[in-house]
């Protein structure tokens, strides 16, 4: 079965009305329920500050109360962070079929499937969201497959080999830094959630304009389920995030890396951080685009609340599970 890309609708639909199938209620859609005139200051870190207990703490205050902040000065060049999103662009602008050749399977249960794809299943509002996307895992090299990763632009690989390296500093330095927060000493680290392990799959989203973008959502509202994602966007706002039970527009700041709280940190930690309700919106004249990626771990393993914050007083808050079985439920809406 062939599934028409969001991209294709774009297209057909300029300066003239959109498939209902994407058009929103009024309890959704972006228009009607977001707060307006207010950007929502989510903490912004800056990496390079020398007290590094203040920033330790910042991140640390910042996981435990938002589940969202932004890093600055992170010492990932803003020249490869504008390789990744020429490369990425420059995919997305090939012709239909050359991007088809790297289609996912569209049956299946198979849930970290990499390759090119549009979410075909409704939602349970029986919406669509306006947006394509690509997955490939980048690290670690046992779990990268390069025959998923596009060869057109030829230099795709490279850009994003050299990105992910640069991330990688700064996903451990986090990690570490979020561990620590939890009060793991250092030689315990490893034994939580081995860094050389983790899981780095990056996802581009693709949101072409839309001629009626307080009608639409880019992606519904949802938590990551990873443990945590470094997201890179492009100029194009977009990102929203529920503050006290309200949608509001999250700041746009040149270069810097924003980064989600995800379900896997919640459950280990036993609620002590906390995982961040998102949405996205789309722009009526300009293509968003984004470069989420998700630190998560190894489907074969089991992540549940750690010994550590387990006791009479506070009995476990989730199930202990291993993360393909999670994976499957939440992508299958089955309750946890
Ligand atoms: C997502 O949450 O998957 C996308 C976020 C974004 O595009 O900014
Ligand atoms: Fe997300």
């Amino acid at each position: 079965m062939e599934v028409e890309r969001v991209q294709t609708i774009a297209h057909k639909s300029k300066n003239t009305t959109i498939p209902s199938m994407f058009v929103r209620s009024e309890t959704e859609s972006p228009g009607t329920t977001t707060v307006q005139g207010v950007k929502l200051g989510v903490p912004i870190i800056d990496f390079s500050n020398p007290d590094e207990v203040k920033v330790q703490n910042e991140i640390i205050e910042a996981s435990k109360e938002w589940g969202m902040f932004q890093i600055v000065n992170h010492e990932i060049p803003n020249e490869v962070i504008r390789k990744l999103q020429s490369v990425g662009k420059e995919f997305f602008e090939l012709p239909q079929d050359e991007k088809e050749v790297y289609a996912k399977p569209v049956i299946g249960s198979d849930v970290s499937s990499e390759g090119y794809g549009t979410k075909h299943q409704k939602e349970l509002s029986g919406k669509r969201g306006w947006v394509d996307h690509f997955f490939h895992i980048i690290w670690p090299p046992s779990s990268v497959n390069y025959s998923c990763w596009p060869n057109n632009p030829t230099s795709y690989r490279e850009v994003n080999v050299e990105y992910g390296k640069y991330l990688r500093r700064v996903s451990n330095k986090l990690f570490n830094i979020m561990l620590v927060g939890l009060g793991f000493e250092e030689n315990e680290l490893k034994s939580v959630a081995d860094e050389n392990e983790l899981i780095h799959l990056l996802k581009i989203n693709y949101y072409p304009p839309c001629p009626c973008p307080d009608l639409v959502l880019g992606v519904p509202p949802h938590t990551d389920m990873c443990y945590i994602t470094l997201l890179i966007p492009n100029e194009v706002e977009g990102l929203q995030a529920s503050r006290d039970g309200q949608w509001y527009d999250v700041k746009y700041v040149p270069n810097a890396l924003i980064i989600h709280v995800g379900d896997q940190m919640q459950i280990l930690s036993n609620g002590k951080y906390k995982a961040v309700l998102h949405r996205t919106t789309v722009n009526k004249d300009e293509t968003r685009m984004s470069w989420p990626v998700f630190i998560e771990p190894k489907p074969e393993n089991e992540v549940g609340p750690h010994p550590k914050f387990v006791n009479q007083e506070n009995p476990p808050k989730y199930k202990t599970k291993k993360y393909k079985d999670y994976a499957y439920c939440k992508l299958n809406k089955i309750p946890q």
